[in-house]
């Protein structure tokens, strides 16, 4: 459905040359909820906005649907754009139009006939729980129904893609969880197409199917939603997950820590007694457990356990650690990437 070939955007910057997207290949398969996850800078914008041309490649290509779209001027771009619907973390709504205006712009921007306007805006709110408001005006909205507004305007015109940059970035949890529930609905509905922007590791787990890692304009790791959390190969996908812990655990006892490890468990052995195992055959090893839990990712069991491993004896410690990566997937918490979250 969209593909990037060797797809590159260079930006001029004090004088020189400096890459935003570096030769990225991915393919994001028709009807896919795909997730683009990453720090600050790392491309993710620049990168989801060469599918609809608001950033021309630099070199490589972008195919939406099997065309090569790269090149699209004139009504050819406008076709294209008509196809791809996109929201933003601040919404940008029209503040002195009502939800019912905002939504109705996008058809007759199509030149939707005026008399199937105001059916199709009402099914359109409709969708996203917001019939009852249409005639208000975005400025009594709380953060989520204005994202859920700004989503009924980028379905309006039956898109078969939806671009989503960072949209829950800027809503507390309980908006967050329901714009992403009112996705989660449509994509249940509609075989839409979504790639989704996101930094919050929370969002990622709860919508994708398949995720793309980025790192410095580049791809670092694609894998499925599940595998990516199971077992993040990338450093920076390590970090993500790591900075997810952020806010769970005080700052104070990740600082006052040292050799904290990150044990993840798959479906098969989230409920093996490794931990006893482990204490009973390395005595000298003192294995604290600072936090755990067991969730569920695309309807799958992921267990995690944030622990502390202390001793005398750093042979025992490295035994203890070499039985435990043969149980679970391990990883070094790295305590940098809190403190300077
Ligand atoms: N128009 C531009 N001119 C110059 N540099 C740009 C431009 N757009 C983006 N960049 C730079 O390209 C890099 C990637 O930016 P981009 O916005 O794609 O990152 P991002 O992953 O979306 O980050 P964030 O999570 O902060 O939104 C950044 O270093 C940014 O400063
Ligand atoms: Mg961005």
């Amino acid at each position: 459905m969209i593909r990037f070939e060797d797809t590159t955007v260079s930006f001029i910057r004090d004088g020189k040359d400096f890459i935003a997207v570096d030769k990225v290949n991915l393919e994001i398969k028709k009807g896919e909820f795909f997730g683009i996850v990453g720090s600050s800078g790392a491309g993710k914008s620049t990168l989801v906005r060469t599918v609809n041309l608001l950033q021309k490649p630099t070199s490589g290509k972008v195919f939406v649907d099997g065309k090569d779209v790269t090149d699209l001027t004139g009504n050819d771009l406008s076709a294209l754009r008509l196809k791809i619907g996109m929201i933003f973390q601040h919404f940008n709504l029209v503040k002195n139009a009502t939800v019912f205006d905002n939504v109705a712009f996008a058809l007759k921007a199509s030149n939707t006939p005026k008399a199937e306007i105001e059916g199709r805006v009402l099914e359109l709110l409709d969708l996203v729980g917001l019939k009852d408001r249409a005639h208000v005006y975005p400025n009594s909205l709380s953060g989520g129904q204005k994202q859920r507004v700004a989503i009924a305007r980028a379905l309006a015109n039956n898109p078969e893609i939806l671009l989503c940059d960072e949209a829950t970035s800027a809503l507390d949890p309980d908006n967050t969880k329901e714009v992403v529930q009112t996705l989660k609905n449509i994509k249940s509905k509609y075989p839409i197409t979504v790639l989704f922007i996101t930094h919050q590791m929370e969002v990622a787990k709860s919508l994708f199917d398949r995720v793309a890692v980025m790192s410095q304009g580049k791809v670092v790791e694609v894998n499925s939603c599940y595998d990516v959390f199971a077992h993040p190969e990338s450093q920076a996908a390590r970090n993500l997950i790591n900075k997810s812990f952020e806010g769970v655990i005080p700052k104070e006892v990740i600082e006052h820590e040292q050799n904290l490890y990150l044990i993840t468990f798959k479906e098969e052995n989230a409920y093996d007694p490794v931990i006893s195992y482990v204490s009973r055959n390395y005595p000298l090893v003192d294995l604290s457990i600072i936090a755990g839990n067991i969730e569920y990712i695309q309807q799958k069991p992921l267990g995690r356990l944030l622990i502390s491993l202390r001793g005398t004896d750093e042979g025992d410690i490295n035994s203890a650690l070499e039985y435990l990566k043969q149980k679970a997937f391990v990883h070094k918490f790295d305590r940098e990437v809190i403190a300077n979250a």
